[in-house]
Parts: C-alpha cells; structure tokens; sequence
C-alpha cells in the first residue's frame, strides 16, 4: 500500500525535519514551545494519501481523517518525488519554486560550529501540506564553489514560519565560511551566499588569537530611525563578529511610542504584538531593513534578548501591561505567559543561536571560550528569572526594594551561581579577560537633582543592588581582574568605573575588583534625555551627571550609534560611533569617544577618552 509506504519512511524524513533546529523553539521538552515533528509529518502524509486517492491510485485513506487540519490541497503540481521515481524510495516534498525571503544569517559560533539560517517561502501558497525542502552547503571559498565542507537537508512548513536553522558541524577554528542554501525541488533556485566565523578553541595562545573585533549593538527600534548602525561595520568590512544586547525588536502600535508614518516605517501588524503570529511578522518586518539584513549575511551575530523582545519592563512574571492576573491578561487579550512564549518562540526561529539546555525553556544564558584571550559570558539579567521591576505604578516600592531587599535578583540563583564558577573557571584556565556581554546599565547612576522625578533607574542593576553587591563582592574577594561589563538597553553611551568599594561609597582609590562597563547607546530609540533635546542641552545633562556621578567617565547622550570593540592580549578598547542623521538611510557617522582599558589595570586608561570627545562629556578633574 502507498500509504504504508509512505509510513516506513518516516525516520528519513524525521531526520530532515529534525536537522531544523526552529522545530524545538527552543524546547521539545516544553509543548509551548515546540512543534511535535510527527505530527507536522504525519500531516504531510495525509495531504498526499489524500491527493493520492483523488487520482484513484490509493482506494482509501488509511491515516483516517485529520481533525485539526484544513483540506488538503490539490493539484499535481505541489508535490515531486525527492528522491527518485521509484516510491519505495521516495519522499513527498513541495516542488513548487521558493522565495529566500530575507537572505541568510549565522549565529553563535564556537571553535566547532556555527548555526546557519534562512527562510525559505514557497510561492505557490497551495501546496503546503507537504514540506519545504532546503539543501544546505558550506563552503571555504567565497564565491561557495568546491567541495563543501559539510552540507544536508532540512524541512521547513508553515509551523515554523518557513524558518530553517541549522547547526553547522566539523568545522575549524577562527574561520572564516560561506553557505548557501537550495530548493531541493530545484537547485537552481538559491539563496544568497552567507558568510560566517568559527571561534577561536578554547586553548589557542593570545598571540594566535590576535585581535578580535566586535560591534556592539542594542535597541533598534524602527519607527524611530532607519537602521545606519547596521548598516557601518558592512561599510567599513571593520569587525568579526556581532554582539547584540537585546531590544531587537520593540511591541508597540504606531503612534504608542515612534510614529514611522512620515518616514515609511510604520510597524507591523499594526498594533501592540502579543501572539506567535504578531511577533513573526515584526521581525520578519525588522529583518526586512536592508543594512539590519546585510549585517547578518556578512557576520556571525551573538544575541541576547532584553525587554522589548517581549514587552515593556519584562520581568519573570510580567511585563508593564501584561501579567497573568484577570486584569493583566484583559488588557490586549493575551495572558503574559502566553505572550512570553510567543515571543520566545518567535525569537528562537528567527535568530540563529542555540538551544543551550533541552530541559531549561528560557535560558539563553551560556559563555563561549575565546582562546586564552576571553571568556565571552552572555547573561539574561531580563527574562528568564528577575525579580519584579519598576512598572510605573510602583516605582516607590521598588525604590525600596533596591536598597533593602537582600535576596533581590536579576539572574535567578541557578544562573548567578553559574555565572560566578564560570568567571572563577575563566581565570583558572588562564584567560586574559571576562567579557560579559548582557542587557542592563551596571553602574550607579543618580539623577537626583537633574530636574526629573527620577533619581535611578530601577529597571537597571541600580534597582538591584544586592545583586550587583554579590557580582562585586565575587570578584572582589577572588581578585578577579580585566572584567569588561557590555551594556545595552538605556539609549545613551556610559563608561563606568565600578567596585565594591566604590558602589558602597568607601574607599574609592581601591580598585582590587574593579570593573569597566560600555554601556552603548541604542540603534535608533530615542535619548533618556528627552526625544528632541538639543547636542548643546543634552551635553549639559552630560555634565551634571559626570559631577554628580564620580565613577562616571563619559556620559554622551544625544547621538544613536554603537560601538566597536577591539580585544586583544594588550588592551581592550571601545570605539565608540554617533550617527548624526538616522531619518534618511545614509552612512554618516563619526567616532565620538575611544576609551582603552590595558590589561591588568582594572580601569580606564588616562586621561580617559584620550582626554578629548566628540560629543557628551568626560569626568573633569583627576581624569
Ligand atoms: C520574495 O520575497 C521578497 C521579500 O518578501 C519580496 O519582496 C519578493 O517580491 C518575493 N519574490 C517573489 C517572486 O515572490
Ligand atoms: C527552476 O528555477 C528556475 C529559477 O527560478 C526556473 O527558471 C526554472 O524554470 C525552474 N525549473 C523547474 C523545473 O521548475
Ligand atoms: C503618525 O504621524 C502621522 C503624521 O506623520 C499622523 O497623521 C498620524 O495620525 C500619526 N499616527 C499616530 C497613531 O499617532
Ligand atoms: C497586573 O497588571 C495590571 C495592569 O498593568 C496592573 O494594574 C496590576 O497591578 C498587575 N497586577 C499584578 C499582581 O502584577
Ligand atoms: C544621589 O544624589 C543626591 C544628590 O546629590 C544625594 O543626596 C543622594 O544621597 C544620592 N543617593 C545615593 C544613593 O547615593
Ligand atoms: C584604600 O585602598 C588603597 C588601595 O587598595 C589602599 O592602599 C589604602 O590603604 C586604602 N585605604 C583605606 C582607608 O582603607
Ligand atoms: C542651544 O542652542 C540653541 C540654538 O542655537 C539656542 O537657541 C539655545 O539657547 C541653546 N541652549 C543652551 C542651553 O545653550
Ligand atoms: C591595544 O593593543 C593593540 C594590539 O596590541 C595595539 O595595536 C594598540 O596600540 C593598543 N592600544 C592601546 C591604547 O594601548
């Protein structure tokens, strides 16, 4: 019988549907989270049992109906045999052609692999039921041609919204590849060619490793600006690899916060995102921008996600109109569990990182050994297990909490105390530096005084203060030098100075366990300083805060850009770029601070900046 057939195959095309990493989303271990492939195949054989009856060439349906599934569709043309003529050794895949819609992206390399990604639509929308069948290759020429170096298959449907990640295994070290994907249908029909690069191994030398070139990027918000950010480091062929701290994405309406209506970005669909669906079409929507899209093809991007990437002041248990109360889940309709998983699936399809623990649905958390030069560790200080936060209606409260609360936490203990034996491992295996990659400012930063209501932010470490006393206190009591925090989420540039003793106002000339963060600005949202505040007004509020804030080295706070990280055996250094015009697509930009940190000093290297900016101000005196 056909259809039984078609049934002893199924592990051949399990196989292919399970070499596509977006099925798990990030978790099969969790229904909310996972496509069950059976059943996704199992729907395939139905569709073509049932087109195999309507030809009169299988006098029944031997899978019974399908109850949850629309009729199948019909038409010879939806389905070839993949691999040959002859049906016991056939497969049923879609034969129509496929459109590569939003090129191709890697992620998350480490010395072995790198995941690689595409999204591959069919554009005869009649015949999914069957799956969509992509050939994947990876190359060492640029141009893909030779042998590759390993390549497979994998299957995509609508369940996944046509995504396709791939882990690509066997790979060197510190490599640079290319990858392209194919209709296995028609191989003529290709996807762009990507390029990406493997990490060095965790034992390479400094010297090999050399220098390791980052851009560093948060908060691209797309009503506000076009996305030149993306856009500078393609331009200039200037960095290796990518980091993004997260804000990817932002929820809101049109009009709720950025109105794109004027410069033909206007988000979709058009209302606050809550459900599986809303989330895949604003970023697929984002992943449209053509400097964002390029950016990906060209570099293996790091990500971690923030706030936005679910909604407003994300905390484990809700968001600053969502929770799971009958009230928080009235608001748009959507309970804040349902809306998490939404956006965590989502996030997991269209960005080429790892599932880092099968039973562990949200942890993203991980760190990657760069040679002997750093440890890269990559936190979630926002979604995975944080403490409630500042939601606007109870910023006195948490205000509180800040300073009292002991047991507050960012990270949730399995993830602190993973983080403290990964710094101590990073410095027993002789690594240079701990690069901490993760979303939130880090440095205490009062505003009191400035003319605000608002005397810290409390969504930031500065709203958890046991916590960052635990983080300090850990590498203070291990001595643990060259700790670099990376810093996203609050739409200006921070150089900080941070240590035990300085955040608990003692003895400020100690720097045993001192710490340097760049905390960058975003992409396009706008200035915490005010959307419209003029350079020479926000320079001013720079100023304040630089001498109300001694640990405070530079605070800028007008341009949106990103910064470039250079690391190497001597010196880690932050270029910082400001574009002044993100209105109009253009590839205007100008560095507006550097600051170098030498290795073994635990801080900034003076006179900070060089001595001269370009914009915002530097801590006067001493400095
Ligand atoms: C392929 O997808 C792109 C991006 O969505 C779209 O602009 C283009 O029209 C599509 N091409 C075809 C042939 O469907
Ligand atoms: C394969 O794809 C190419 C490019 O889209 C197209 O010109 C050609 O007709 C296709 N071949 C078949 C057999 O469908
Ligand atoms: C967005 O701005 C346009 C003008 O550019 C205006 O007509 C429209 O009403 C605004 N939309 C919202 C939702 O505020
Ligand atoms: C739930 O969210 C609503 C709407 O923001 C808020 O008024 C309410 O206090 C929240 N309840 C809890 C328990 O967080
Ligand atoms: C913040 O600054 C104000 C004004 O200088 C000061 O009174 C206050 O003590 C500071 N707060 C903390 C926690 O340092
Ligand atoms: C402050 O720290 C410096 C550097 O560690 C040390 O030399 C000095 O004795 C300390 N002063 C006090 C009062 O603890
Ligand atoms: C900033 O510049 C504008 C335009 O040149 C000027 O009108 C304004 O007075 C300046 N503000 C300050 C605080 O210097
Ligand atoms: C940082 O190290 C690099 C590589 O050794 C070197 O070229 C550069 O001059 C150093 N920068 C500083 C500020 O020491």
């Amino acid at each position: 019988m056909v259809a039984l057939t078609l049934l002893a195959l199924a592990p051949l095309a399990l196989a292919s549907y399970s070499s596509n990493l977006v099925y798990r989303s990030p978790s099969v271990n969790h229904p909310q989270l996972a496509i069950p492939i059976h059943r996704v195949h199992r729907r395939s054989l139905h569709s073509v049992a049932h087109h195999l009856r309507k030809r009169q060439e299988v006098p029944m349906d031997p899978l019974g109906p399908f109850p949850q599934e629309a009729a199948p569709s019909t038409g010879d043309e939806g389905y070839v045999k993949y691999a040959g003529a002859d049906w016991s050794n056939a497969e049923y895949i879609y034969s129509g052609s496929v459109n590569f819609t939003h090129s191709v992206a890697s992620g998350d390399p480490d010395d072995k692999s790198l995941l690689i990604w595409t999204r591959a639509e069919p554009t005869q929308i009649a015949a999914v039921d069957v799956p969509v069948c992509v050939s994947y290759a990876v190359y060492t020429t640029a141009d893909a041609s030779g042998t590759p170096v390993t390549s497979g298959t994998a299957y995509t449907s609508y369940d996944v919204d046509f995504t396709v990640k791939v882990e690509a295994t066997g790979l060197n070290a510190l490599s640079l590849y290319y990858y392209q994907f194919a209709n296995c249908a028609n191989s003529t029909e290709k996807s762009p060619i990507g390029r990406g690069r493997t990490a060095p191994g965790a034992d390479t030398p400094v010297d090999q490793v050399g220098t390791q070139r980052f851009a560093v990027y948060s908060c691209s918000n797309l009503p506000f600006g076009f996305f030149n950010a993306y856009g500078g480091p393609v331009r200039k062929e200037s960095v290796d690899y990518v980091i993004h701290l997260g804000d990817y994405i932002y929820e809101y309406k049109n009009g709720d916060y950025g109105n794109g209506t004027s410069i033909g970005r206007v988000p979709l669909p058009d209302k606050e995102i809550a459900t599986v669906s809303d989330y895949r079409t604003r970023i697929a929507q984002y992943r449209a921008d053509p400097d964002l899209q390029e950016n990906h093809r060209i570099f293996s991007w790091y990500t971690i996600w923030d706030d936005h990437d679910v909604a407003d002041q994300a905390w484990k248990a809700g968001t600053a109109n969502t929770n799971d109360t009958a009230f928080g889940c009235s608001i748009l309709g959507v309970c804040f569990s349902d809306r998490k998983a939404s956006a965590v699936r989502a996030w997991h399809e269209w960005q080429p990182m790892r599932q880092i623990a099968a039973d562990d649905k949200l942890r993203i958390w991980h760190n990657i050994e760069f040679g002997k030069l750093f440890d890269l560790s990559l936190l979630d200080t926002r979604n995975y297990d944080r403490d409630i936060t500042d939601l606007y209606y109870d910023t006195d409260y948490i205000g509180m909490l800040s300073a009292t609360e002991e047991a507050r936490t960012l990270m949730g203990k399995d993830q602190e105390d993973w983080f403290y034996s990964t710094l101590d491992a990073s410095v027993a295996r002789g690594a240079t530096w701990r690069i901490v990659g993760q979303q939130i400012v880090f440095g205490a930063l009062n505003y009191t005084g400035l003319g605000t209501s608002e005397t810290f932010d409390f969504d930031a470490w500065d709203g958890y203060r046991a916590n960052r006393n635990r983080f300090l206190q850990h590498i203070y009591d291990n001595s643990i030098d060259n700790v670099i925090v990376l810093s996203g989420d609050s739409h200006a540039n921070w150089v900080f100075e941070a240590s035990l003793t300085k955040v608990l106002g003692l003895n400020s000339s100690d720097t045993r366990g001192q710490l340097v963060e760049f905390a960058g600005t975003a992409v396009s949202s706008p200035s915490p300083f005010g959307q419209t505040l003029p350079l020479n007004t926000s320079a001013i509020v720079s100023e304040f805060l630089v001498a109300a804030n001694p640990d405070l080295l530079w605070s800028e706070g007008f341009y949106r850009g990103y910064y470039e990280l250079h690391v190497s055996a001597q010196n880690v250094t932050a270029n910082f770029f400001a574009l002044p015009d993100i209105l109009t697509r253009n590839s205007n930009e100008f560095q507006s601070g550097s600051f170098a940190v030498l290795a073994g000093t635990n801080q900034v290297q003076r006179p900070a900046g060089g001595g001269v900016v370009a914009a915002g101000a530097l801590q006067a005196g001493g400095y």
